[in-house]
C-alpha cells in the first residue's frame, strides 16, 4: 500500500532545500508525497528559528497537531531543523511535545532516514541536537526539487561572521564552503536537466573559498557551462562583496543582474554593535560601484529596526541610507531578542510601540522608492523567466526578470518553466504587469 509524507516548511531558501533533501530521503524508502493531513504516514515540520515569530507560528501549528495525532496513532510526527537545534527547544518539544516522534537538529538531519527506521521497527522515539560540522545531509543524496524552473544550489554550509543579533552561526554551526568541483558537475548536471535558473546559496556566498577557489572564480565557472539558464546567487555580506564578483556579473550574460545585501541599519553605531564590520560610508561606495559597472542591476537589502541602543538619530540614518541606494525592494524586520546570542545580554532594549512606529516608516520610505523605480519599466521589454500562475488573477502568470523584479503576465499561454519576452505596460504596488511581447 502506497505510504505518503507531507513537508511543512518555515523560513528561508536554505530551510526550503533542505526540505527538498528530507524529501529525497522520503521518497528514497518509498514515501510518496501529499498535501492532505488524512493521507499522510508521515508529517515533517521543517522549522526556523530566526525571529521570535518564527518560533511562535512553529510551534503554535505543531501544538495543533496533538489532538490529530490521537485520532491517528500510527502517524509519524517529526520536528526537525533550526527551531530544534536550539538545547532549550529541543528540550522543551522531548519534554512538553510527547505526540512527536523524532526531533533532529540541523546537525543530525543527515540521521532523519535511520529516526524513521526506529520508529517503525522498535517504535523508539529518537531527538538528537549534537551539531557537527558536516553537511546537513550527505553529500550525493537524492533530492525531490520543489521550486519549478529553479533550482538551489548550496556553495556553503553554516556561518562564521556572528552578527551580534543573529542565531544562525549557533544552529548552522561554522562555514564549510563545497568542494568546487562538484558543484560545478551538480550545476552541469541540473541544466543538463533542464532547469533554466540555478540559485548559489550560502548564508555568506561572498566568502567562499575551496583550494584557492574564491567566489567569483566559482561563479564565473558555472555562468560559463553551455546551455540556456540563468545564474543567481543568495546571500551577500557587504564586508566581502568584491569588485571581481561585480565584474564577473557584467560580464556575463548568464549571471542575473541582481544583488542581495543586506545592509541591516544605517547608523555606523548600530552597525558596529550588531558587529557587521563595515560603516554605512563603505555600503553606499559599494552601491556606488555596482552602480557604476552594473547601471540597470536591482539591488535589495534587509534592514532592522529596534536594535538595542538605536536612538531616533540612528533610524533617521537608516532612513537617508535607504532614500541614497534607492533599493528595488527590502525585506523589514522588528529586531527580535534570541537566546544565547551576544545582542541578548544588551541594555537598552527598544519597547515594541518604538519599533512599530519605525517599521511602518520605513516600509512606507521604501514602498514609495520602488513605486518611484518600477515606473523607469513602463514601455520596456524584458526577459522574464515564467515561475508560476500569479496568486492575484485567473489566467495571469508570474516570474522574474533579470533585475530581480516579480513581473505579472497577461496572457501568457502555458510558458511555466520558459524564458519569455514581456513588454511592462503597466505597474501595481510593487509588482510589474505586462504582456508577451512577439518574438
Ligand atoms: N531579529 C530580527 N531580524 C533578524 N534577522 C536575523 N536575525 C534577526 C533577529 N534576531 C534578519 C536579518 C537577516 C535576515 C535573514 O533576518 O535582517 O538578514
Ligand atoms: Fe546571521 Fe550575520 Fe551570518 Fe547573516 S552573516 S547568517 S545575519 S550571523
Amino acid at each position: 500500500m502506497a505510504k505518503f509524507y507531507k513537508i511543512i516548511t518555515y523560513g528561508c531558501q536554505m530551510n526550503l532545500h533542505d526540505s527538498e533533501k528530507i524529501a529525497g530521503m522520503l521518497e528514497d524508502k518509498g514515501y510518496l508525497t501529499t498535501a492532505d493531513d488524512n493521507k499522510a504516514d508521515i508529517i515533517v515540520f521543517n522549522t526556523c528559528c530566526i525571529r521570535h515569530t518564527a518560533e511562535r507560528k512553529a510551534l503554535g501549528n505543531i501544538s495543533a497537531y496533538k489532538q490529530f495525532k490521537e485520532s491517528n496513532p500510527k502517524l509519524i510526527l517529526a520536528v526537525v531543523g533550526c527551531m530544534s537545534q536550539q538545547p532549550e527547544i529541543n528540550k522543551l518539544l522531548i519534554d512538553s511535545y510527547p505526540f512527536i516522534d523524532i526531533v533532529l537538529g540541523t546537525g543530525n538531519l543527515a540521521a532523519f532516514s535511520k529516526a524513521i527506521d526506529a520508529k517503525l521497527r522498535e517504535n523508539r522515539r529518537t531527538s538528537w541536537r549534537r551539531l557537527d560540522e558536516k553537511p546537513i545531509i550527505d553529500e550525493g543524496y537524492p533530492l525531490v526539487r520543489t521550486s519549478g524552473a529553479n533550482a538551489w544550489l548550496d556553495i556553503t554550509y553554516g556561518c562564521d561572521n556572528f552578527c551580534s543579533y543573529c542565531i544562525v552561526p549557533y544552529v548552522r554551526g561554522r562555514e564549510r564552503s563545497r568542494d568546487d568541483g562538484l558543484i560545478v558537475k551538480e550545476a552541469t548536471a541540473l541544466i543538463a536537466q533542464g532547469y533554466k535558473e540555478i540559485t548559489l546559496l550560502g548564508q555568506n556566498v561572498n566568502s567562499y573559498y575551496y583550494n584557492g577557489v574564491d567566489f567569483a572564480a566559482l561563479l564565473e565557472r558555472v555562468a560559463k557551462l553551455d546551455g540556456d539558464f540563468r545564474l543567481r546567487f543568495l546571500t551577500s555580506h557587504p564586508k566581502d562583496l568584491s569588485e571581481k564578483v561585480v565584474c564577473a556579473i557584467a560580464c556575463s550574460e548568464k549571471i542575473s543582474k541582481f544583488i542581495h545585501l543586506p545592509v541591516q541599519a544605517g547608523s555606523n553605531k548600530v552597525l558596529a554593535s550588531m558587529n557587521r564590520k563595515y560603516t554605512r560610508e563603505h555600503y553606499l561606495s559599494l552601491i556606488e560601484m555596482i552602480r557604476n559597472k552594473l547601471p540597470k542591476a536591482g539591488i535589495t537589502t534587509d534592514i532592522m529596526v529596534g536594535f538595542p541602543g538605536e536612538q531616533d538619530k540612528d533610524f533617521q540614518d537608516t532612513l537617508d541610507l535607504v532614500r541614497q541606494a534607492r533599493f528595488s525592494s527590502a525585506f523589514t524586520f522588528k529586531y527580535s531578542r534570541r537566546k544565547g546570542t551576544t545582542a541578548d545580554q544588551m541594555e537598552q532594549q527598544v519597547p515594541e510601540d518604538v519599533k512599530k512606529a519605525r517599521i511602518r516608516e520605513l516600509i512606507s520610505t521604501q514602498n514609495q522608492i520602488t513605486l518611484e523605480l518600477s515606473k523607469d519599466y513602463i514601455g520596456k521589454t524584458v526577459r522574464v523567466l515564467v515561475e508560476d500562475k500569479s496568486s492575484r488573477a485567473g489566467n495571469t502568470l508570474c516570474g522574474r526578470e533579470d533585475t530581480g523584479r516579480l513581473v505579472n503576465i497577461e496572457d501568457a499561454g502555458s510558458r511555466i518553466g520558459d524564458f519569455c519576452n514581456v513588454l511592462i505596460t503597466h505597474t501595481k504596488a510593487s509588482s510589474l504587469w505586462g504582456r508577451v511581447a512577439s518574438e
